[in-house]
């Protein structure tokens, strides 16, 4: 069953979505040549607080493990869900993924971005454009009546079509009351398939890129998933409600009152 919120639950939905990327925008700015992943951690964890949310990510529990992060950090080859560490020291042509899931008021908002550490290779940049575009093109998608498929095939189509590969093991998802909701949204498969979109629903699309092969591996933190054959990755997330008007991003930055 896919969660179809009320009117009251996409209020908190949008509140919930607003800290998120407003925690995400701020996050961004941090990162520079020299920082460490802790670091930025440490600085999320203070941002969200700041927004009297809490993190989604702290003590997630996947069987017995409990995610130690207040966000999610990974750089280069990591692909999503790296632990900020004092011993990772971001530097000169490093891409690095932020991922922040904030609990606000009962809702969660769910937003991601891949940033560069001061300059990176062409190749690289391209491989950042080809996913952010990727994830708009699929958003776009999110239209009242079209199939989850229709959203998972014009991610894939347009990441393809450039050289570069899905990742497979991983998918957006529905999101809400809790992290992770109905319905599975993958970056790969075909138009037509899967659940029908109706208004009300709240998804968290998030194309996952490589540069290289789809192909990953879980490193013996048992959290870290990287790119196995160690070439940089990207990961961009919209946590987007549907509406019979379409698909309205709700991981917007809220707009800060000048005094
Ligand atoms: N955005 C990630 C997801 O949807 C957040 C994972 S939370 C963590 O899976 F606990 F794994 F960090
Ligand atoms: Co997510």
């Amino acid at each position: 069953m896919i969660p179809i919120k009320n009117s009251e639950g996409i209020r908190r939905m949008r509140e919930a979505c607003a800290v998120a990327a407003t925690v995400l925008d701020q996050l961004k700015t941090q990162v520079s040549p020299g920082v460490t992943t802790y670091d930025l951690d440490q600085y999320a964890r203070e941002l969200i607080a700041r927004h009297g949310a809490t993190s989604a990510c702290y003590g997630y529990q996947i069987g017995s493990r409990r995610y130690p992060g207040y966000s999610c950090i990974s750089v280069n080859e990591e692909v999503v869900h790296g632990i900020g560490s004092m011993k990772r020291i971001l530097t000169d042509g490093d891409v690095v993924s932020l991922d922040i899931v904030v609990a606000y008021n009962g809702y969660i908002g769910d937003n991601a971005t891949t940033v560069p550490v001061g300059a990176i290779s062409p190749k690289i940049e391209e491989l950042l454009r080809i996913s952010r575009e990727a994830l708009d093109i699929g958003i776009a998608q999110a239209k009242v009546g079209n199939r989850i498929g229709d959203i998972s095939n014009a991610i894939q189509t347009h990441v393809e079509a450039h050289g570069f590969s899905v990742i497979r093991d991983m998918v957006g998802h529905g999101v809400g009351t809790s992290m992770h909701e109905e319905p599975q949204i993958p970056n790969y498969g075909r138009k037509g398939q899967g659940p029908k979109i109706k208004p009300g629903m709240t998804l968290a699309i998030e194309p996952m890129v490589n540069l290289g092969g789809y192909r990953t591996k879980t490193l013996s933190d048992g959290w870290t998933i990287v790119a196995a054959d160690g070439l940089p990755s990207a990961h961009f997330e919209h946590t987007v409600l549907t509406t019979e008007q379409g698909p309205e991003v709700l991981t917007i930055p809220a707009p800060v009152s000048a005094t």
